[in-house]
């Protein structure tokens, strides 16, 4: 595997992603987190990071752990921080260098520039520029204005870029991070959906032996292919449980505990709604309405969960970009997500999370892998606080059965848009959701009336993994459709409004 030291850029899953799309297993790290003595190990990559080598509070890691020993790579900071370390130089730059550039002069027979051409464009965001570099390295690439774009070390396996090559404006970045993660470290590029599975789950057997576990599904796809996996490996050893908290999409508890059913899963269904109308009425702060939510979840699965008296595990379907969000170096919550770490610790349960190294497309490959239905496989993200962070202001059953009702319309007609290559509008979405905007109220016409009621704002993004998000070109006729539907439809909505921010700075849900 390839190891990504983290030193806090934002970039850093992306080099994650890159490498796991080259088919090979990657871990991401704290800086100081290498691990010793791993045989695994085939090479490091040293990521961006948001400070100068010369911050008193700079990350630093001791470079002898693996220079020498096997392949590695600097990007950006990991670059000036090799130069710094072995007597080169780092100064701040007069101004940030940022955006495109070209590597005017580069050196085509570096290994690490293998099939790339004389000018290639790669992007720039760095505040500090290397100055001199270490006696015993070669300048391998250079651009207008960065001398040092990239060198490499005479003596030892040893790459250094000062550009991103990760992010898409390097237009040969994945060229470049082929050449050192196949071609240089000899990853053999094996990772697949089906070698995964088979060793999930032996993992798991491993793991839990002949213990009973219990899992809490959600209807996403990520819990759903943790069950089906851990049914595959331990089968009636295995307990889900099913909380409705009353917020889920229209209908959707039914038709999700018969799509359990129909595979084979054990599952008991818990209708708690009840609880949780009553513990949100009358709250609105997006936050504490997440931590209601997330504590009322804990009690009713914990009540149902101590009925199964022995067991002694609780799988997770935690993947990594949540893991990566609560593990993040520098510690900022955005957003208090639910469905991590809301572990009920008195019941001494351990935790099994089989999916916790995969990206979420890696997780739809595993669903393919064990023959799940297209359907819960193909479906959208969906916050585990579900339809109460997609109203604003406080919860009411009226407001969820309004947006129920409204983004029904939408999400129906999404799947029954098809597009030019014969799949679906959904298909090609990363995420779409209805939010009622239920603080305003705006005038409207409807027959000979007047009505004073509700907009809906109708969201829809591409993303690979929800970190960034574009808000998606939605076709024209298909909006004018859904937008009709909904003002006749349903009683309380007088206007459809669409939002056109993308993330960052706005996030994918409203609250
Ligand atoms: P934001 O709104 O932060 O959302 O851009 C990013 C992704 O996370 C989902 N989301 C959640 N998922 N528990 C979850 O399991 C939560 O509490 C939660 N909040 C947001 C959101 O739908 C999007 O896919």
């Amino acid at each position: 595997k390839i190891i990504i030291l983290d030193f806090g850029s934002q970039t850093t899953q992306l080099i994650g992603r890159r490498v796991r799309e080259l088919d090979t297993f990657c871990e991401i790290l704290p800086y100081n987190k290498f691990p010793k003595d791993d045989p695994s190990v085939i090479g490091v990559i040293l990521s961006g990071s948001p400070y100068s080598v010369h911050d008193p509070e700079a990350f630093k890691v001791d470079l002898s752990q693996f220079i020498g020993k096997i392949p590695v790579l600097g990007i950006c900071y990991g670059a000036q921080f090799i130069s710094y370390s072995n007597g080169g130089k780092v100064e701040q730059a007069g101004t940030r260098e940022y955006g495109r550039a070209n590597l005017e002069t580069i050196n085509l027979d570096n290994p690490l520039f293998n099939g790339f051409e004389k000018g290639s464009q790669v992007w720039m965001s760095h505040g500090d520029t290397i100055t001199a570099i270490p006696s015993d390295y070669d300048i391998i690439a250079s651009t207008g204005d960065v001398k040092f774009a990239a060198f490499v070390s005479t003596k030892q396996p040893v790459w250094a870029v000062q550009f991103h090559p990760e992010v898409y404006h390097t237009l040969q970045g994945k060229q470049l991070l082929k050449n050192f993660v196949v071609d240089i470290c000899g990853s053999k590029q094996e990772w697949s959906a089906a070698s995964f599975v088979e060793s999930a789950v032996q993992e798991i057997r491993e793991q839990v032996g002949n213990d009973r576990v219990i899992l809490g599904l959600s209807g996403g796809v990520d819990s759903s292919v943790c069950a089906v996996l851990l049914n595959k490996a331990i089968g009636k050893n295995l307990t889900c449980i099913f909380v409705d908290h009353g917020m889920l999409r229209k209908n959707e508890f039914s038709k999700v505990m018969d799509a359990y059913k129909g595979l084979g899963l054990n599952v008991i269904g818990v209708d708690a709604s009840e609880k949780f109308f009553k513990d949100l009425e009358g709250v609105s702060d997006p936050e504490q309405k997440r931590k209601i939510i997330g504590r009322d979840f804990v009690e009713v699965f914990n009540a149902e969960a101590k009925k199964i008296t022995d067991a002694k595990w609780l799988a997770q379907g935690t993947i990594y970009p949540d893991r990566i969000e609560s593990l993040s170096i520098t510690g900022m919550v955005i957003k208090s997500h639910h469905n991590v770490g809301g572990l009920p610790k008195e019941m001494h349960l351990q935790l099994c999370e089989p999916l916790r190294w995969l990206f979420k497309d890696e997780v739809r490959r595993v669903g393919h892998q064990l023959k799940m239905p297209e359907r819960l496989i193909k479906r959208h993200p969906f916050p585990g606080p579900g339809l109460a962070v997609r109203i604003l202001g406080d919860i009411t059953r009226e407001k969820v059965r309004i947006l129920q009702d409204a983004d029904d319309i939408y999400i129906e007609k999404m799947h029954g848009y098809m597009m030019p290559d014969g799949t679906s509008l959904y298909d090609h979405i990363w995420q779409a959701g209805t939010v009622l905007l239920s603080t305003i109220r705006s005038v409207g016409v409807m027959g000979d009336e007047r009505t004073y009621e509700h907009p809906v704002a109708l969201r829809a993004v591409t993303s690979m993994d929800a970190m960034t998000a574009d808000w998606a070109h939605l076709p024209y006729d298909f909006m004018a459709d859904v937008s009709n539907e909904i003002i006749r439809k349903v009683k309380g909505v007088n206007r459809v409004c669409y939002d056109i921010s993308s993330k960052p700075p706005s996030t994918i849900e409203w609250e």
